[in-house]
């Protein structure tokens, strides 16, 4: 019954698909001059990637894919999204930067890679990530499976902290660890948050691509706490290395956040809360 929500949730990311990448301006432009899309957070926890075979779980439009591809990796994206896939594909082959892409379920893609030779020096996923899956054990068990033995799972994504607030900031919500049912429903579907974002980043300016995107198709989301997604990783037998919070994020989440410098925070009032989480496990060697 899950995983037809995934399929739900397909329908749901094509259409937002769409309508964020009309935002985005010359992607392929931005990648030919240099460009990448990914953060000091996760470059922290993913260290030198010269010549490592590289895993992309959820990788949308392969923006994140290709700038992995640029510090040296070989990368392989994985996305349920038909839209999201093709634009990837168009996106490397008008940059220039070679990376191969898959469009399927993270669960079918890794039930099949776990019966092929190829094995992966990382697996990374990140930013709106897991609360798309249904089943953490198996997606962490999966995970595991195309390691190499020593290949690193890096993980950076939004804290279900603050999933607790309304969009008023007032805590309203229980804990996502904490619910009986985390099946959290959206007749409204996956949002055009890349326009919220340059909403909140530019109030008052013309917004570039489709003005009031409205998504036809509902989104399922799924709310797990920190406990349970570490609890999944350490029972597929990876050993956690490095667990982090972060009290600001590179994406704005609710209105009235506070952009200081390059990082949002919580409204003024507010004490300090973890925004971002960041995981860094590690499938054991051979032992001898
Ligand atoms: C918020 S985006 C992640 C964006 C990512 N940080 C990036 O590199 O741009 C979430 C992605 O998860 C994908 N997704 C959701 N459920 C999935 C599933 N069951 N299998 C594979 N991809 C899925 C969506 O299509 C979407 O592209």
């Amino acid at each position: 019954m899950r995983r037809g929500l995934h399929e739900a949730n397909r329908r749901s990311w094509n259409a937002a698909t769409a309508a964020h990448n009309t935002h985005k301006g010359d992607q392929a432009r931005f990648f030919r001059e240099g460009g990448t899309t990914l953060h000091r957070e996760e470059l922290e926890l993913l260290g030198d990637l010269s010549g490592q075979h590289v895993l992309h779980l959820q990788c949308n439009s392969g923006q994140d894919t290709l700038s992995l591809a640029r510090l040296g990796a070989t990368v392989t994206g994985v996305d349920i999204s038909d839209t999201a896939i093709e634009f990837a594909r168009w996106l490397s082959a008008e940059s220039g930067i070679p990376a191969t892409f898959y469009r399927a379920d993270v669960y079918d893609w890794l039930a099949v890679a776990a019966g092929l030779p190829e094995r992966y020096d990382l697996v990374f996923s990140s930013y709106g990530a897991v609360c798309w899956l249904f089943d953490l054990k198996s997606w962490a068990a999966g995970i595991s499976a195309v390691l190499k033995p020593s290949g690193r799972l890096v993980l950076v994504d939004f804290h279900p902290v603050w999933l607790i607030f309304d969009d008023a900031w007032v805590p309203r919500y229980p804990y996502s660890g904490f619910g009986s049912d985390n099946l959290l429903a959206s007749e409204e579907g996956v949002g055009d948050y890349v326009a919220f974002e340059l909403r909140e980043r530019a109030p008052g300016q013309p917004l570039p691509g489709v003005e009031e995107f409205k998504n036809p198709h509902p989104a399922y989301e799924f709310c797990w706490g920190i406990g349970d997604l570490v609890t999944a990783i350490l029972e597929a037998g990876l050993d956690l290395e490095q667990l982090r919070e972060y009290p600001a994020s590179p994406y704005t989440l609710r209105p009235g956040m506070r952009l200081i410098g390059d990082r949002w925070y919580p409204p003024p009032g507010l004490p300090a809360i973890p925004l971002l989480f960041g995981i860094r496990a590690v499938r054991p060697g051979e032992r001898t």
